[in-house]
């Protein structure tokens, strides 16, 4: 049975979104600026951009499944939405720590990108973020045809990077990581087909 809502909701629902991404962010740094983060502010505001994008990229992913299986269409229409929050907290997670952890030395920032293996998984995820972010538009999507789904079935690569990422990152505590690795396994079950169809297609070109 297909679950549809009234047309005019939809701007609703997107204002909704929006506030709902939002006010996290902006109450995060109003915090901040208040010195009401605890100790450690710096390792709080990486901690809850960082979560925010993988908690937006992990619901962009589940939009899909949850569509057809209810056959809520319309759905579908907030992926780009999310998708995007999703680049803007890993941006503000990224510019916290270029700003706040290594203090806009740009020199350390590039050490710590390629001598600590966890950053350097984390920036891959975030440049390729920034390709799915930039041609994200309908315009290029008209534009690029078959290569932009080429391109944007990157998403998977930058959960599973992000994932590892977030698993390198923890000292002690591997059950946060671990609850995001069977999230990732169980996005993934859903698209069986998709991937068994793209393993076949790299396997009869072997
Ligand atoms: C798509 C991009 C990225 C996402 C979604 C992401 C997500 C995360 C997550 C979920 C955590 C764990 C949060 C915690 O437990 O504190 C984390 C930690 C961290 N990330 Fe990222 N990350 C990304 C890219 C980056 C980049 C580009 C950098 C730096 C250049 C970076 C630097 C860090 C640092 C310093 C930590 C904290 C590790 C610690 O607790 O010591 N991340 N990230």
């Amino acid at each position: 049975m297909a679950i549809n809502i009234p047309k005019q909701w939809l701007p609703r629902i997107k204002v909704l979104v929006h506030l709902t991404a939002l006010y996290p962010l902006i109450n995060l740094y109003y915090s901040a600026i208040q010195d009401q983060l605890g100790g450690d502010p710096v390792e709080a505001v990486i901690h809850f951009t960082g979560i925010g994008a993988l908690n937006l990229l992990v619901i962009g992913l589940l939009l899909t499944p949850v569509a057809r299986r209810f056959q809520m269409g319309f759905l579908i229409q907030f992926r780009r939405m999310i998708g995007l929050y999703a680049f803007v907290y890993a941006l503000c997670h990224m510019l916290n720590f270029l700003f706040f952890e290594v203090q806009l030395n740009l020199q350390l920032f590039v050490d710590e990108v390629f001598e600590r293996p966890y950053i350097t998984v984390g920036m891959t995820a975030f440049l390729l973020l920034i390709a799915l972010a930039a041609t994200s538009t309908k315009k290029l999507r008209q534009k690029m045809k078959g290569r932009w789904q080429t391109l944007h079935n990157f998403i998977y690569l930058v959960v599973l990077l992000v994932v590892i990422h977030f698993y390198w990152s923890v000292k002690s505590d591997i059950v946060e990581p671990l609850t995001y690795v069977t999230l990732f396994f169980i996005l993934m079950a859903f698209r069986y087909k998709k991937l068994r169809r793209w393993g076949d297609k790299l396997f009869s070109r072997l």
